[in-house]
């Protein structure tokens, strides 16, 4: 088992290993005691391991209750939050009790904005069940959920007291998944880790499932130590979102969050003007379309509402080397110039 320790403003053991799942409740009890544990999932999280977990917490002293709401993006709304903090009171959950997130990171992002504001806060385990959840929204103390006018536009930073990251669970994802979660990994591997980057490449890091989740977790560790609330080093952490947010958006959110994070990844290398080759070659070993389907002038428009845009600038990541990015801070104006680059567009 690895162990990641997450230094914020309140600290944290992120712990990545075989059989979690079914120990949960042993690993929660080394952070609380036994009281009412709040499991909050998606459907298909549930019937998966709602009641592993469950049994697990009840094996550990815990009184153990689970609320699943439908899976998927769409869910991640207002409605749903108001639905889970009604449930939490309705199941007579106080102030002393613990929250579980359990699932991806729809579930993670929901019921750790939920654990933020239940009680004017509460504390909260993460369980992510997707490789994406695993490598990202678990670690890092950002909840959200989505308002009609953009993704993740309402929430709160809030740090987990723990996070515990079944590697058997990551072992039996589908492919989808797998891809999805490998985009925010090559990512990591772009800013800081060429090895990670190449490990992705030729596909060893299948073999090393643990040793990979527990570095990655460790690279988005010491953005967050620097800069918990996201106010300077950790929009580093946006490598390809910009981009990608845009294709996301223009697809009308058919394309996956990772789908879009691969293309934004190779849009961002070529708008800085790197050789995209190692690039487009990581993304398809790692099942991702490094092509957008959308025209540069169409992602710019999308791009204008991104919610990262600040007094008219937008600050972009930009590759300057496989392991080495830097931070560009441009003016909306400048985007369709940024997009026409990325797609390769003669301006
Ligand atoms: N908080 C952060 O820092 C942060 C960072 C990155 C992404 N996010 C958020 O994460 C979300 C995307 O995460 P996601 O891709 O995990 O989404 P998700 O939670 O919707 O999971 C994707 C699908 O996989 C299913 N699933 C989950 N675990 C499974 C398993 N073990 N086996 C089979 N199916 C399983 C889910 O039911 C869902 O249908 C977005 O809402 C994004 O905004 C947050
Ligand atoms: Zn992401």
């Amino acid at each position: 088992m690895q162990k990641v320790h997450i230094t914020a403003s309140h600290s944290y053991d992120v712990l990545i290993g075989p059989g979690l799942i079914s120990k949960a409740g042993e690993y929660i009890s080394s952070v609380s005691k036994p009281c009412r544990a709040a499991i909050i999932t998606d459907d298909t999280v549930a019937a998966l391991y709602g009641a592993q977990v469950k049994e697990s917490l009840k094996h550990a002293g815990f009184t153990a209750d689970l609320w699943a709401f439908p899976h998927g993006e769409q869910h991640k709304t207002m409605t749903t939050l108001a639905a889970a903090l009604e449930w939490l009171g309705e199941t007579g959950v106080s102030r002393s009790d613990l929250i579980v997130a359990l699932g991806g990171g729809v579930p993670g992002d929901l019921a750790g904005f939920a654990a933020a504001v239940y009680c004017r806060g509460m504390r909260f385990a993460q369980i992510p069940t997707t490789l994406l959840a695993a490598v990202d929204s678990s670690v890092g103390g950002k909840t959200a959920v989505d308002l009609s006018s953009g993704k993740n536009m309402a929430g709160a930073f809030h740090q987990p007291d723990i996070v515990l990251c079944d590697t058997d669970v990551l072992g039996r994802l589908p492919a989808d998944l797998l891809r999805d979660g490998s985009a925010e990994m090559l990512k990591y591997g772009m800013l800081v880790d060429e090895k990670l980057f190449d490990d992705l490449s030729s596909g060893a890091w299948k073999g090393r499932i643990e040793e990979t989740v527990a570095r990655c977790v460790a690279i988005k560790q010491d953005y967050v130590v620097q800069d918990e609330e996201d106010q300077g080093v950790r929009q580093f952490l946006n490598l390809g979102h910009t981009f990608g947010h845009a294709a996301e958006k223009c697809s009308g959110f058919t394309l996956t969050h990772g789908q879009g994070v691969g293309m934004g990844l190779m849009m961002a290398s070529r708008a800085a003007g790197i050789d995209t080759e190692p690039v487009r070659r990581a993304l398809l070993a790692c099942d991702l379309t490094p092509e957008c389907p959308y025209d540069a002038a169409q992602l710019a428009q999308a791009a204008y509402s991104d919610k990262k845009r600040k007094g008219g600038k937008i600050t972009l990541v930009l590759p300057e080397k496989i392991g080495k990015c830097t931070l560009k801070t441009i003016s909306v104006e400048e985007l369709p110039c940024y997009f026409a680059k990325g797609m390769g567009e003669t301006i």
